[in-house]
C-alpha cells in the first residue's frame, strides 16, 4: 500500500509540492469547459492547508511547443480561488529566482499555482536535473495526479525520487475504486466499451475478457468488429489493418464463453447525399455510414445492463457532440445511472456525456482519467503511482 498524505506528519510551515492533473477542457476564451478535475483535487489541498502546510501545485495543460498563453493555467487559479476560503495565488513559471522567492514568501496554510510544466520540454523529457530543480523549492512532494500517471514526466514521475512522497486523496480513492472493480468483480460485471479507434482499447478488451461476463463494444469501434464478424458495415469508418485483431479477439471471447455484443441497428448516414440525409436501418448497406446506435441495440445493450451488479464505462457510442447522434449514448447514459449495478465511468468522452446528460450524480465512480484509468486496469499500477514510497505499517 502507498503511503499517503494522512500519513504525512508535522507538515505546519512545509512547503509540499503537490503535482495535480488540471488538464481540463477549456475553450479559446480560457472559460474552463467541464471543472471535475479541479473539484476532484480539492479535498486533497484542503487537507495540506488546514494542517498549515505551504501548497505549491503544479500541472500540465494540452500539449503546447513551448510557452503559449492559450495553454497557461491562469484560468485554473481563478477558479481555484472560487474553491478554496484560502489565499491562491499564481506565478508565470516554474522554475527560477522568481519562483524560489515567491515560494519562500508563501504563508502557512496558502496556495501558489504554478505555470504549466509542459512549457519547458524538460517535463515530457523526464529531465532529472529540472526535477532536482524543482525539489530544491519543497520538502514533501505529494502525487494527486492520477489523470497523468501513466506519463513517466519530471513532475509526475522524476520529483518523486528526489524528495520524501505521498499519494493525495483522489489518488488513492482512484487506486481504491479502480483495482478492487478489477480484483473483485461483482457479478455479473458489464463492462461496455466505445469510441473511435480499435487500436488504443486492444488491450482493455483482452483484460475484459478475462475480468468481465459481458461486453458491449460501441463507438466508431463496432464497425471494425461488424466487419470482421462478416457483418454489413456500409461507408462507416473503419480500421482496416485491425480487422484481424478484431477477428481474434471474437474467437478469445467465444473460446472463454464470454458474452460480446455488438450494434443490432443503427443511425446511418448516406455520404451520397449532399445534405447527409439520416436512415435508421439494421443493415449499413450501400452509401450508409454509421454515426449513432438504434434503439434494438439500445434495447439489447439495456437488458444486460439491468442484469448487472457492477458496471465499467469507457466511450461514448456515438457522435454524441451531435444531438442528431446523442440518443444512444444518451439512453445508454441513462441505463448506467439507473442501473442497480456498482456503476464506474472513465474517460474525457465519457464523463463529459454524463455530465451533459446530467446523470453524473448517479455515478458511483468517475474516474478523472482516461488513458491513465485504461492503462491502471490494464496493468494494475502506473509509473507515477509505482515510485511513490510504501506505506510503514
Ligand atoms: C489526460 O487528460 O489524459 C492526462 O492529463 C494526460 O494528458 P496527455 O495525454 O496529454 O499526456
Amino acid at each position: 500500500m502507498k503511503r499517503t498524505i494522512k500519513d504525512l506528519v508535522g507538515l505546519k510551515g512545509k512547503v509540499v509540492l503537490v503535482r495535480v492533473d488540471f488538464n481540463v477542457p477549456m475553450d479559446e476564451g480560457g472559460r474552463i469547459l467541464d471543472d471535475t478535475r479541479i473539484k476532484n483535487v480539492i479535498p486533497t489541498i484542503k487537507f495540506l492547508t488546514d494542517q498549515q502546510a505551504r501548497v505549491v501545485l503544479l500541472s500540465h495543460l494540452g500539449r503546447p511547443k513551448g510557452f503559449d498563453t492559450k495553454k497557461s493555467l491562469y484560468p485554473v487559479a481563478l477558479e481555484l480561488m472560487k474553491k478554496l476560503d484560502c489565499n491562491v495565488d499564481f506565478i508565470n513559471a516554474v522554475v527560477g529566482s522568481q519562483v524560489k522567492k515567491r515560494i519562500k514568501q508563501l504563508k502557512e496554510g496558502n496556495v501558489l499555482l504554478l505555470e504549466n510544466t509542459r512549457f519547458y520540454k524538460e517535463e515530457d523529457a523526464c529531465d532529472m536535473e529540472f526535477a532536482r530543480e524543482i525539489a530544491s523549492y519543497g520538502d514533501i512532494y505529494v502525487n494527486d495526479a492520477f489523470g497523468s500517471a501513466h506519463r513517466k514526466n519530471a513532475t509526475g514521475f522524476a520529483l518523486a525520487r528526489v524528495l520524501p512522497n505521498a499519494i493525495g486523496l483522489l489518488m488513492e480513492k482512484e487506486i481504491e475504486n479502480l483495482s478492487f472493480a478489477i480484483k473483485e468483480p461483482k457479478r455479473p460485471f458489464v463492462a461496455i466499451l466505445g469510441g473511435a479507434k480499435v487500436d488504443t482499447k486492444i488491450k482493455i478488451i483482452e483484460k475484459f475478457i478475462e475480468k468481465a461476463d459481458c461486453l458491449i463494444i460501441g463507438g466508431a469501434m463496432a464497425y471494425t468488429f461488424m466487419l470482421a464478424k462478416g457483418e454489413m458495415v456500409g461507408m462507416s469508418k473503419i480500421q482496416e489493418d485491425k480487422i484481424e485483431i478484431a477477428r481474434e479477439i471474437l474467437e478469445k471471447a467465444e473460446a472463454a464463453g464470454k458474452k460480446i455484443l455488438l450494434p443490432v441497428d443503427h443511425i446511418g448516414v448516406s455520404t451520397s447525399d449532399s445534405k447527409g440525409k439520416i436512415e435508421k436501418v439494421d443493415k449499413l448497406k450501400g452509401d450508409l455510414a454509421g454515426y449513432d446506435i438504434g434503439e434494438k441495440s439500445i434495447e439489447l445493450f439495456k437488458k444486460e445492463i439491468d442484469k448487472a451488479s457492477q458496471i465499467f464505462w469507457n466511450g461514448p457510442l456515438g457522435m454524441f457532440e451531435n444531438p442528431k447522434f446523442s440518443n444512444g449514448t444518451k439512453k445508454i447514459a441513462e441505463a448506467v445511472a439507473n442501473a442497480k449495478a456498482f456503476t464506474i465511468v472513465g474517460g474525457g468522452d465519457t464523463v463529459n456525456a454524463i455530465n451533459t446528460f446530467k446523470v453524473a450524480d448517479k455515478i458511483d465512480f468517475v474516474s478523472t482519467g482516461g488513458g491513465a484509468s485504461m492503462e491502471f486496469i490494464e496493468q494494475g499500477t502506473l509509473p507515477c503511482i509505482e515510485v511513490i514510497q510504501q506505506k510503514i505499517v
